[in-house]
């Protein structure tokens, strides 16, 4: 009997997903799923077992044929048993097969044909075995050898090698390929993938990955409604996890950003199979078989098409040669003439960059065979044309994502972060979807998370956009981020009653600077903490932390007097000041109350030597590298005007000596908002050598800069891994003391900005909410692109069913508070907005442009 549905859904699954018993009842139940939900046909293609094809391999090699021929046969019979099937009955005929062709006399030439048989046997066997288990389990399933249905197509210029074991398949069906197909009765089918006819009759592979390919041939063949990849991981991923945990699950791709994904990184869809679905109009998805309920990605041409950067990837074992034209400045045929040659060794170029006098190309590893030999034997030919340098190894960093040119402006961090390497060659591809870095590959370790993190930050990669981004790797592995409850949702009433008092407020919770101040005082490596009153100097908020126990950092004469007129009683042992670029009065003030002073250049020790005569002070220092949010606030490196680079410390030391100056401290503050905890561990190590070399120094300052987590994504500062990272670079250099100076830690989660909604309008699809305060109260948003939490303070049980921008009053274009935030489609004016995590650098840095008023302060106890 014919099965009525002609629709088809075809589900491909890999080595792993096929090697354990479990699994097997995994795609058994998901294959009946298919049948029942979408009234279709199923098409199971699978891998050989783990590790199989690679035995096999070595075989087709007349690497040990008898060894590891018996080795395969029994890991058949092992596993046919823990299915609980008898060998002898279900593999039998397979397992013959296979030791007859290791018995066969071309197993002593190994042609090529034969060499095929071999590979194929894997693929024969696990679906032989599954056919069988799925059967036994009660399902209706059928078997059918792919051979049948796929035929390898030849190529111009294809090797013989490559038109048998690396065979592309037709991928245009005749007139009756759906009707015969559908004729094999069974509901459910399973087929190899990897294998395929020859046109001599004989078996052909597909090469490595070439399971994918045979299932999206399989779909385009059969117009299939989707193809499924089953892997072990959820889908493609924003980078590669393993080394970015924050990377974010690709949703959803249009056929040419995931072939460039899966080109270029991922290697969880072979990049060969997406053409035939892509052709044939047939949509993908890739599924993770231990996870089946997790949306994975999809793949099709509906996907709606936001430009942005998809994904980062990192490729290392490049090989760059530069090839120097010898005098012969835009000479005709150049290019053609280094290109045959590369021809002749059998390489394809990747990327290309060119000059009029200079050609630099990348060869691709996966795409290259490239040994020692090849590449001198290729510099050797080169040599006659041209003057060739071979730069190895290189890593090649590359963005993916539709627009890349007119996201330029947004990559300025990215841009930043290679500056400090030495980058051999950009290369834009042609089509606008990438744009690649090649840098050396002692210099690409551990930039993948910084430059993942950057491309978030400047809003280059749209990760808030729920169509294209799901979660993040490891809110998958380890679920959401634990985030207590802010404190203002339990305050909702207090803080409604003191908006009714006048917005723009910023209102404080003194019980959350208490419980950071603790974390502070509670970390045994430190032995003094200085909160940065440049972050918030509210008085109630400098009393609070100055009774737990923590001075204060000043960066100006007014900060300095306006905490000592806070705190009259306060000594100025417990004050640093930190200035920058001041004017000598100052720091003759700053001595005069006898606080420490941090000094960060020459010249002011050298044009003001009756201030710092016989003074002690600290030294600020430029270890060479700035960190943070957003390039603003990063305060090392060349960029910045902070601190004394490293080059000039002895001359500093010298012109100190002549001025009896005694350096009793290293200071280093590289920068605000740094998510790595291990950050300030290298910080000090950094300095503790230095300080060794000085010999007078006694105390180490570490700078502020700890992050807190203003996005919903983000993961509170991990304060364990900070501590142990301090521990134990402490227990390394003891004989300093260890000083930290926060800001931002100690108060940006105890703030929240209370604003009125003046107006909502909708002009050329944008809704926007309008505030009463926007930049004049809250710059951060404006000038480095943050983010921070808004709500509706009064509909805060509502659904956020509708995004908006928030926007101020003020006469700027740049004066939106958050662009496409989903608040409650009621939102009417009047109602209270709240801006969260706005207690650090918000009001110290409020304005009255446009003559608006400055906000209010309150305190909450
Ligand atoms: N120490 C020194 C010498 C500093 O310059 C700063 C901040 C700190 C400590 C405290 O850094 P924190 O722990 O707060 O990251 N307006 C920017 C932040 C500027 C930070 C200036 N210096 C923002 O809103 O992100």
């Amino acid at each position: 009997m014919v099965a009525q549905a002609q629709r088809w859904v075809i589900l491909k699954f890999g080595g792993t997903s096929v090697s354990r018993r479990n699994r097997w009842d995994t795609i058994g139940r998901l294959a009946a799923k298919r049948v029942a939900e979408d009234d279709a046909r199923v098409l199971v293609v699978v891998s050989a077992l783990s590790g199989v094809t690679n035995e096999l391999l070595a075989i087709s090699q007349g690497d040990d044929i008898g060894g590891r021929t018996r080795a395969l046969v029994e890991r058949h019979h092992g596993f046919c048993e823990e299915l609980g099937l008898d060998p002898a009955g279900v593999l039998d005929g397979r397992l013959a097969a296979l030791q007859a062709l290791a018995g066969d006399p071309r197993a002593v030439a190994r042609p090529l044909d034969w060499q095929a048989d071999v590979l194929a046997q894997g693929e024969l066997l696990s679906s032989t075995l599954g056919a069988a288990y799925l059967s036994a389990q009660g399902l209706d399933f059928g078997w059918c050898d792919a051979r049948d249905w796929l035929d390898a197509v030849a190529l111009p210029n294809q090797s013989a090698w490559a038109t048998r074991l690396a065979v592309n398949c037709r991928r245009e069906a005749d007139a009756g390929f759906g009707a015969r197909f559908a004729q094999q009765a069974a509901p459910m089918l399973l087929t190899q993938g990897f294998i395929a006819r020859h046109a001599d009759g004989g078996t052909a592979v597909l090469g490595r990955g070439g399971s994918d390919t045979s299932a999206a041939c399989f779909g385009a063949l059969l117009k299939a409604e989707r193809v499924e990849i089953w892997t072990d991981v959820p889908g493609m991923f924003s980078a590669n996890p393993r080394e970015v945990p924050d990377a974010r699950l690709l949703a959803r791709l249009d056929y040419a950003e995931a072939q460039e994904i899966a080109t270029t990184g991922a290697k969880v869809l072979h990049p060969r199979s997406i053409g035939p679905c892509r052709d044939a109009g047939v949509p993908m998805a890739i599924l993770d078989t231990e996870r089946p309920d997790l949306p994975g990605t999809r793949i099709d041409s509906s996907a709606a098409t936001v430009p942005g950067v998809k994904a980062i990837s990192r490729r290392d074992g490049v090989v760059l040669v530069s090839m120097e034209s010898i005098g012969m400045w835009q000479q005709v045929g150049f290019l053609a003439d280094i290109f045959e040659r590369f021809r002749r060794h059998g390489l394809s170029v990747d990327l290309i960059g060119s000059s009029e006098t200079n050609v630099t190309i990348s060869l691709d590893p996966s795409e290259n065979l490239v040994t020692s030999n090849v590449l001198e034997a290729l510099a050797a030919d080169l040599a006659e044309v041209c003057r060739v340098k071979v730069i190895v190894p290189c890593s090649a960093f590359t963005l993916v994502g539709r627009g890349m040119r007119s996201l330029l402006h947004r990559l300025s961090d990215i841009w930043a972060t290679f500056g400090r390497e030495r980058v051999h060659l950009v290369s834009q591809s042609s089509n606008d979807l990438n744009l690649t870095f090649v840098v050396d590959e002692a210099d690409a370790e551990g930039l993948l998370p910084t430059l993942h993190a950057e491309l978030i930050r400047s809003g280059a990669m749209p990760v808030r956009d729920a169509g294209v981004f799901g979660p993040s790797w490891r809110e998958i592995a380890h679920g959401k981020p634990e985030r207590a409850r802010p404190w203002w949702v339990g305050k909702r009433e207090a803080l409604l009653e003191r908006a009714a008092a006048g917005t723009p407020r910023y209102v404080y919770d003194l019980a959350t600077v208490r419980e950071r101040a603790r974390v502070l005082t509670g970390t045994a490596a430190i032995d003094r903490g200085f909160f940065a009153i440049k972050a918030n100097p509210h008085p109630a908020i400098l009393r609070t932390i100055v009774n737990e126990g923590l001075g204060l950092e000043c960066v100006s004469l007014g900060e300095i007097e306006h905490v000592f007129a806070t705190l009259p009683e306060l000594s100025p042992q417990r004050v640093l000041f930190t200035p920058s670029f001041a004017p000598r009065r100052e720091y003759e003030a700053a001595f005069a109350k006898g606080i420490t002073v941090t000094l960060d250049n020459i010249e002011a020790l050298q044009r003001w030597p009756e201030v710092f005569r016989g003074r002690t002070l600290w030294l600020r220092l430029d270890l060479g590298h700035g960190e943070g949010h957003h390039a603003k606030v990063k305060t090392g490196g060349v960029a910045a005007k902070f601190g004394l680079p490293l080059a000039k410390v002895d001359a500093f030391l010298d012109a100190a000596r002549v001025l009896d100056v005694r350096v009793s401290g290293l200071h280093a503050h590289l920068g605000s908002g740094i998510d790595d905890p291990q950050h300030w561990h290298g910080v000090y190590a950094h300095l503790a050598g230095l300080a060794d070399s000085v010999g007078t120094v006694e105390t180490i300052d570490i700078g502020g800069g700890l992050s807190v987590p203003y996005t919903p994504e983000s993961a509170h500062f991990d304060v364990a891994l900070w501590r142990a990272g301090l521990d134990e670079i402490k227990a390394a250099y003891p004989r300093y003391g260890l000083v930290v100076e926060p800001g931002r830690y100690l108060v940006a989660e105890c703030g929240v900005l209370l604003l009125s909604v003046t107006q909502v309008v909708e002009k050329d699809g944008v809704r926007r909410i309008g505030a009463d305060a926007g930049m004049n109260a809250l710059m951060r948003p404006s000038i480095y692109d943050a983010y921070h939490g808004i709500h509706n303070l009064d509909r805060l049980d509502d659904t956020q069913s509708q995004t908006f921008d928030v926007v101020g009053p003020i006469c700027e274009s740049g004066d939106v508070l958050g662009f496409e935030r989903a608040l409650p489609a009621a939102t009417a004016q009047g109602d209270v907005l709240l801006v969260a995590d706005a207690g650090a650098y918000g009001m110290v840095m409020a304005n009255t442009y446009n003559l608006r008023a400055l906000p209010a302060e309150d305190i909450i106890e």
